[in-house]
């Protein structure tokens, strides 16, 4: 298993290096003729990914093999400001020359417990399976202040190591309720990034990158891909303390 921590010095350039690695990611397996899976995240830094993949990378790859899946989504109907693929639509879909079959969101209107299962099912028919659980080319995570990553918040490590692929979550301090990939699926993908940017990150970072005995309280600590590769990118400011 391969890790590795990458240092920018701006969000700006965080963002530009990951999406050209991203980029060479989905021309690689375009080339085996593999499509390519992508889970994404809501947040910060996402935002200006997305904002840079469609001004530069727009006509970069053939989109047609790409399939877009999400992490986490909040309930919320796609069109509300706090939807994560409503974020993704208007910054990055409506950009692209990508077939609306290949875009497989959370649909956070749904009821959420039946929405789980109808999630579940939907990735593992367009992914590959290792282990009896459905593998993710590439996941893409963000991280909280308080440690949480996807919409697995601390007190709820349980979602970690769930036997589900989807579970149902709720945000701590707003009780909005969210959907979330699991530990165990997230772990079970090829290739996890943390892309992590701003000082008020600095101190949860230190912790999960070095193991501080208090880590083990933080979900995103238990990230760590059983057959894959973790890659943490992080801009100078959430890397100030490490
Ligand atoms: C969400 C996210 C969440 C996010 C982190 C970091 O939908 O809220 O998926 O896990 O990635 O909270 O967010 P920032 O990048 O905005 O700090």
């Amino acid at each position: 298993m391969e890790n590795s921590v990458k240092i920018f010095k701006t969000p700006f350039e965080l963002a530009e290096k990951f999406a050209e690695d991203m980029i060479k990611m989905i021309k690689s397996s375009s080339e085996r003729k593999e499509p390519f899976s992508i889970a994404l995240s809501g947040g910060s830094t996402p935002e200006l990914l997305f904002t840079l993949i469609s001004n530069h990378f727009s006509s970069a790859v053939a989109w047609k093999n790409v399939h877009l899946f999400w992490g986490d989504e909040r309930c919320v109907p796609p069109d509300s400001p706090e939807s994560n693929y409503g974020m993704t639509k208007r910054l990055l879909i409506d950009k692209l020359e990508i077939p609306v079959c290949n875009i497989h969101r959370i649909m956070g209107e749904n009821d959420p417990a039946d929405e789980i299962e109808r999630y579940s099912g939907e990735i593992s028919a367009f992914t590959q399976n290792r282990k009896g659980f459905p593998v993710f080319d590439l996941v893409i995570l963000g991280l909280g202040t308080d440690g949480h990553t996807a919409s697995i918040f601390p007190g709820n490590t349980d979602l970690i190591t769930s036997g589900k692929t989807c579970e149902i979550a709720v945000h701590p301090a707003s009780n909005q309720k969210r959907i979330t990939i699991t530990g165990t699926i997230i772990n079970n993908a090829d290739r996890v990034v943390f892309l992590v940017t701003g000082k008020n990150k600095a101190t949860i970072v230190k912790k999960i990158i070095e193991k501080s005995k208090t880590a083990s309280e933080f979900p995103a600590y238990y990230i760590l891909p059983s057959d894959g590769t973790l890659s943490w990118y992080i801009d100078k400011e959430a890397a100030s303390l490490l």
